[in-house]
């Protein structure tokens, strides 16, 4: 697991350039992407590139919310918009399409590339503490501290859903390379714990220890306890 730590523009320079390079070698490269704060910065960075031949899977969804305040209608508005991404390239997660999103993943031969973002419990995806490390895409029940965390995107913590939807912690690490960002103070903690945590299910993001090939990249602020 490699970290670079660096002002906020230029990490997300360098982690937009990281995918720039991946997408010079396949420009057809299959990206599970995360949704959230961390990830707008980076998206407005992502449109400049030729994504037209890219296949972008969702890592994670709420459920049981109005359409626009899904995970889906945020990546649509600021990644996909914008951008030269093909509607019928992208593959969200819904309710009913487990088994079936696992397939189509591994029809288009496993995933190059996992963005991903952390909870402030360190959660990847909706990959809540407990969630075993063999777990494939499946309903979620949200911690509270997670439905705190999004009290930004729906108001309130009472507002925001109970349950999500997540891409599995194995199906993530099976991406053959991984990238992480971190942003903001809320994120220190998570992020030390992500590299110095035990491999259990009581901090998600320490299965990232795993995988062969993981950046993390950390602004200042969430690398401090580095
Ligand atoms: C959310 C999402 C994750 C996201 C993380 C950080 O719960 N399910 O995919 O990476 O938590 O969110 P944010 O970037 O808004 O802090």
């Amino acid at each position: 697991m490699k970290t670079v730590i660096l002002e906020r523009e230029a990490l997300y320079e360098q982690a937009a350039g990281q995918i720039a390079g991946i997408l010079t070698e396949k420009p057809d490269a299959v990206i599970a992407m995360s949704a959230g704060r961390t990830m707008l910065p980076l998206w407005q960075k992502l449109r400049r590139l030729d994504l037209n031949a890219v296949r972008l899977f969702q890592v994670a969804e709420f459920i049981g919310t109005e359409e626009h305040l899904t995970m889906r209608a945020m990546t649509e508005k600021n990644l996909l918009e914008g951008s030269n991404l093909r509607p019928e390239n992208c593959f969200w997660l819904t309710e009913e399409n487990f088994q079936e999103y696992e397939n189509a993943i591994a029809d288009v031969g496993g995933l190059d590339l996992a963005v991903l973002g952390i909870g402030d419990n360190a959660h990847i995806g909706f990959n809540e503490p407990a969630t075993q490390f063999d777990s494939r895409t499946h309903r979620q029940k949200l911690t509270e501290k997670t439905r705190k965390q999004y009290g930004w995107y729906f108001g309130t913590e009472e507002s925001t859903p109970a349950w999500g939807l997540s891409m599995g912690i194995r199906t993530i690490t099976e991406a053959r390379k991984i990238m992480l960002l971190a942003c903001g103070e809320e994120k220190a903690q998570a992020v030390f714990d992500m590299l110095y945590a035990r491999n259990d299910s009581i901090i998600p993001a320490a299965f990232l220890q795993i995988p062969a090939e993981v950046t993390v990249y950390a602004d200042r602020e969430a690398g401090a306890k580095l």
